[in-house]
């Protein structure tokens, strides 16, 4: 049976997955473009790697379906689907060969014995290894190591590669190598990733399109610059990035105005949005902190601005986190760019400053 969408080449469809109580994965619906490089993102326990096994066919949804390639894969066994897994811990044995490693999943599969190594290195090529076929693995970096996995799925030639955490084992640098490396590929081998992660900043660079998971729900699903900017919600607001988040009330909201009074900030005028909930309703208005703009004579006319005190100064190179006590009470973070070389932090600990925002930066957050 065929029930293909044009450009889908995953559907999900209402898929619940329950482990007796504990309901791990709850009506999800999405759709995964073929080509695309899509992220499943999260805290721990949001049921990522759940929503990854049962694409691989490790785990059969307790409700609703899968289709992979207009295929209902129901009942499909993980051999007979035309995907392939790379596992959190990455798994190679240890007392192969590099080549043998990745020889291994085409030999249990019955390729025809001359199709083999032309196929490896192929596989080792494409992740940057070919002079590394007669190693073992301990003789290798980790990063190496990692390389050797994604070969070891990569040589089955499948149409989506599943990749659950498979760079959280590497430290910093490296890290960021190989994200930069698996967008290269993707690009180059032109398959469909799925990656799971808990890392934003590994999501919002590497993914096309990121869904943001929270207690087993997809929340919001759209590219990084949309999450970013436009999140949907508190969670995703929180969740990506670094936010300064406020409660307040809906004042006025209408075709010309809108107005919330916010806790510790006052009333603030904000341009008129259809979307917005009534007045009287309860809203999170949030800003990003690199939005904020730290002075010390006045502000820009028809700027959001307010004074404040800075308590803390955290200093990460090429940025500084200022926290300020604004005089109405609540606290807000500044990023400020490092641009100009100095031996000394521009803002200390005690001044007094304006902190000033444009109101078209304001996120108004109904949920
Ligand atoms: N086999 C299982 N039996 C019972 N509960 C399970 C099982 N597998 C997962 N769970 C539960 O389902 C929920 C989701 O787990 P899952 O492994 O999908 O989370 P995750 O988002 O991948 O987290 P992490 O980032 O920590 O890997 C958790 O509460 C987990 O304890
Ligand atoms: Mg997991």
């Amino acid at each position: 049976m065929s029930d293909s969408r044009s450009d889908a080449i995953i559907q999900i469809q209402g898929v619940t997955k329950r482990f007796g109580e504990v309901t791990a994965v709850e009506r999800v619906d999405l759709d995964i473009r073929a080509g695309e490089f899509f992220a499943l993102l999260g805290p721990s326990g949001c049921g990522k790697t759940t929503l990854l096994r049962m694409l691989a066919g490790f785990e059969q949804p307790s409700d609703g379906r899968i289709l992979i390639g207009g295929q209902d894969m129901t009942g499909v066994q993980p051999n007979h689907r035309p995907v392939n897994m790379v596992f959190q811990s990455y798994a190679v044995f240890p007392h192969m060969t590099v080549f043998d490693n990745v020889a291994y999943g085409l030999k249990v599969v019955g390729t025809a014995r001359g199709e083999i190594r032309p196929r490896v290195e192929e596989a080792l090529a494409m992740v940057q290894l070919e002079d590394y076929g007669s190693r073992k693995p301990d003789q290798l970096s980790g990063g190496q190591r990692q390389r050797v996995a994604l070969a070891r799925a990569l040589v089955k030639r499948p149409k989506v590669l599943l990749l659950d955490e498979p760079l959280s084992a590497l430290d910093a640098k490296l890290r960021e190598a190989m994200q930069l490396e698996l967008v290269r590929l993707q690009h180059s081998v032109g398959i469909t990733f799925v990656i799971v992660t808990h890392d934003q900043d590994e999501a919002l660079s590497m993914a096309d399109r990121i869904a943001v998971m929270q207690d087993g729900h997809v929340r919001q699903v759209a590219d990084p610059q949309t999450l970013y900017e436009y999140p949907s919600g508190r969670f995703v607001a929180d969740f990506i990035g670094k936010m300064n988040l406020f409660e307040g009330r809906v004042a006025a909201s209408d075709a010309t105005a809108l107005a919330v009074e916010v806790e510790g900030l006052g009333r603030i005028e904000l341009p008129p949005d259809g979307q917005a909930p009534g007045a009287g309703q309860p809203v999170g208005i949030a800003v990003r902190p690199e939005k904020v703009e730290l002075f010390r004579k006045a502000p820009p006319e028809g700027s959001v601005a307010r004074r404040g005190t800075v308590a803390q100064v955290a200093y990460y190179g090429d940025v500084s986190y200022v926290f300020l006590d604004l005089e109405d009470g609540p606290s807000l973070n500044a990023t400020v760019q490092n641009a100009d070389r100095a031996a000394e932090p521009y803002f200390t600990k005690g001044e007094t400053l304006w902190a000033a925002w444009n109101p078209n930066d304001f996120l108004v957050l109904g949920e």
